[in-house]
């Protein structure tokens, strides 16, 4: 993994609710942390002998540099990840990356949706703390399962910019994408954070309503069900333009994965196709995109994830 790993220090541990933590991080040595935009997210170690490696949104005001905050929901069938970190008490270290983003504020908009499913709030949080601090026109609706399984009610909650939409609460304040949503309007984006199927139902009923593709921003923690149902099939070489490589991908086998075995130092991060961090260009070939992050245009022009995607072609060659 390309990580430079920053050390930090857990100086804040809040319960928001009965399953979620907030996190505040520090440097060490009280310096101010890296720069980031609101949607960036971490890498974190969350257990350095297992290698444990897990994405967690930065929520916090991102022009507060003085600490990283992280709200983490505890996975039902969590691997170790989500329990790791409840477990973290103040005064605990933890290694963390640079911020990263692929979910940044879109410049070409000048109205804003934020719409949030349970714990993906978190980048939405960011963002509306710098879209409240450029007194831009933003919307944020936060659907939880109950008021009680809301993070962050109280500083939301007397935000004349955020509504709550509740699955135990009555039928008129369930998120409604023509009421709330409405038809496409020019110069607007919406920001979607959720689980899949929240995510999938956003997505696509917005198209739905006629929303263009490329003003619809997603960020997802797990890959979306279509692209996990996707099964490795059949053999393809993979060409490296620079070195002059070829590696054998098999049946069941990543293109990073025979990358990292080849000895190639190639970019990674995340391994589902979520985070963007093993993206190159395809330079000859046809590639068979998985993941769930390239935008049309960005596969037009060339782009591919090592870690999710394959090949249509026997040859597939790379900028690497
Ligand atoms: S490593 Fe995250 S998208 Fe490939």
């Amino acid at each position: 993994m390309s990580n430079e790993w920053l050390d930090t220090i857990v100086v804040g541990r809040r319960d928001a609710t009965a399953r979620i933590v907030v996190l505040d991080l520090v440097s060490p040595d009280g310096t101010e942390l890296p720069e980031f935009a609101a949607g960036a997210h971490v890498d974190v170690l969350v257990d350095s002998t297992a290698g444990l490696v897990r994405q967690y949104s930065l929520c916090g005001p991102p022009q507060d540099r003085t600490r990283y905050r992280l709200a983490v929901l505890a996975e039902v069938a969590s691997r170790g990840g989500s329990l790791g970190m409840h477990r973290l008490r103040e005064g605990d270290r933890l290694r963390i990356s640079r911020p990263r983003n692929r979910f940044g504020i879109s410049d070409r908009a000048r109205r804003h949706l934020l719409v949030a499913g349970g714990i993906g709030v978190t980048p939405l949080l960011a963002m509306a703390h710098t879209l409240e601090s450029r007194g831009a026109e933003y919307e944020l609706h936060y659907c939880a399962r109950s008021r009680e399984d809301s993070a962050f009610l109280d500083e939301l909650e007397h935000n004349p910019r955020v509504r709550f939409h509740f699955d135990d609460g009555p039928d008129d304040q369930r998120l409604s994408i023509a009421a709330d949503i409405g038809p496409p309007e020019s110069e607007t984006a919406i920001y979607v954070c959720g689980p899949g199927g929240f995510m999938d139902f956003v997505i696509s009923s917005a198209r739905d309503a006629g929303w263009p593709t490329e003003v619809i921003h997603k960020e997802r923690f797990a890959p979306a069900e279509s692209a996990a149902a996707h099964t490795a099939d059949g053999s393809f070489t993979v060409r490296l333009a620079k070195s002059g490589g070829e590696y054998e991908v098999k049946e069941g086998e990543s293109v990073l994965d025979v990358l990292l075995a080849g000895g190639v130092d190639a970019p990674y991060s995340c391994q589902q196709g979520i985070c963007g961090e093993c993206i190159v260009r395809v330079l000859a070939g046809e590639p068979d995109h998985r993941d769930d992050i390239l935008t049309d245009r960005e596969r037009a022009d060339g782009m591919f994830t090592t870690c999710s995607s394959r090949a249509r072609s026997p040859i597939l060659e790379l900028d690497l």
